[in-house]
């Protein structure tokens, strides 16, 4: 059995916290489907390469009369696909569902040597993943799969979000956590009907004009700014996987047609440290892929003060701007992302 320090790779001195070697492999996308869906299952193959990761969906959006076909289904798939540089993923259902025990018990024998990451929904706290571990280990052990399954959980519930530093490190399994806007917004009785994204009612207002006494004008009129309603879930997050040293992903974003939209929810989530997010659309792994890299611009400026910076230490001024220390930390991490992403 290995255990958490076998996931960790040494501090070097000053560097910043790195994450979990494994899985090294790029998940920008984590492209769902549902593998009861034949048309949808077909189009399988051909995904393969396009997609950081592509992920078997058992549970919410899979009627409760399909379970079992898309289970099949999803035995199907992954017995028929090489699936190459692409990462095959499944989404069991919740621990208090009839069918999670069906899933982890047809999946693992028939399946597990091909799957890489097990997502469990609703995850309360470390309870749940410890069942989930003991589950995989016996069943592992028994159909000889030798390289151990690893767990995501998706932070989906008010509870998991206080929970969350446990849930982290609840096993050397942790792969990673994705924020599930939709369940915790229900969970949390949010006022919201959507799957992610903003709500126009959620806003600050800006200044009114100043009068000459210094006071504010009156102006019903003047600009709003919609503001993001997980912002602070997004960062607290972040912040847990990177002290546990596992991997923060935004999860579903379901206005399709809006991608615009879709993208600026991604950067933020980008911008604040996460990996990835899910594609609920191949529209939306395009925007995935191309938000979750560091763009040319800011590679070649981390580069530029890299090389001004010498030996990392000290201070020096770049286009009116002063860099240090930790603006070298800064750069490193766009860089070392891009040489990840290019490899
Ligand atoms: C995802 O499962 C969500 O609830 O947002
Ligand atoms: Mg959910």
């Amino acid at each position: 059995m290995r255990t958490a320090k076998d996931f960790f790779t040494p501090l070097a001195v000053g560097a910043p916290t790195p994450l979990r070697e494994i899985p090294a492999r790029p998940s920008r996308a984590i492209h769902f489907f549902d593998p009861g869906n034949e048309k949808m299952a077909a189009k399988i193959p051909a995904m393969v390469g396009t997609t950081d990761v592509l992920l078997g969906n058992l549970e919410d959006a899979v009627k409760a009369e399909n379970k079992e076909k898309a289970r099949n289904g999803l035995v199907k798939i992954g017995q028929e696909t090489d699936f190459g540089p692409t990462q095959f993923w499944t989404r069991i259902n919740s621990l208090d569902s009839p069918w999670v025990l069906d899933d982890l018990t047809t999946l693992v024998p028939a399946i597990g040597d091909k799957l890489d990451v097990i997502m469990v929904p609703k995850v309360q706290g470390a309870e749940d993943i410890h069942y989930i571990d003991r589950i995989l280990a016996q069943l592992e052990a028994k159909a000889g799969i030798t390289k151990p399954l690893q767990v995501h959980a998706i932070l989906e519930t008010a509870r998991g979000v206080a929970n969350i530093e446990e849930i982290c490190a609840a096993s050397p399994r942790m792969q990673g956590l994705s924020l599930g806007p939709a369940d915790l917004a229900a969970d949390r009785r949010m006022k919201t009907t959507r799957v992610g994204g903003p709500h126009p009612g959620y806003l600050v207002r800006g200044d009114a004009p100043r009068t000459d006494d210094g006071g504010f004008a009156y102006d019903a009129e003047r600009a709003t700014y919609q503001q993001d309603l997980y912002h602070y879930t997004i960062a607290r997050m972040v912040d847990a996987c990177v002290m546990h040293g596992i991997f923060p992903y935004w999860g579903p974003f379901g206005d399709i047609k809006d991608t615009v939209a879709c993208e600026d929810q991604f950067r933020n989530a980008f911008l604040l440290g996460c990996v990835g997010a899910w594609s609920l659309h191949p529209v939306q792994i395009k925007i995935a892929n191309r938000v979750f890299a560091p763009s040319i611009e800011d590679v070649t400026h981390a580069r530029r003060v890299i090389a001004a910076m010498g030996d990392g230490t000290g201070a020096v001024m770049i286009d009116g701007k002063m860099e240090d220390d930790a603006s070298v930390k800064q750069c490193k991490v766009q860089v070392e992302l891009a040489e990840q992403l290019a490899a």
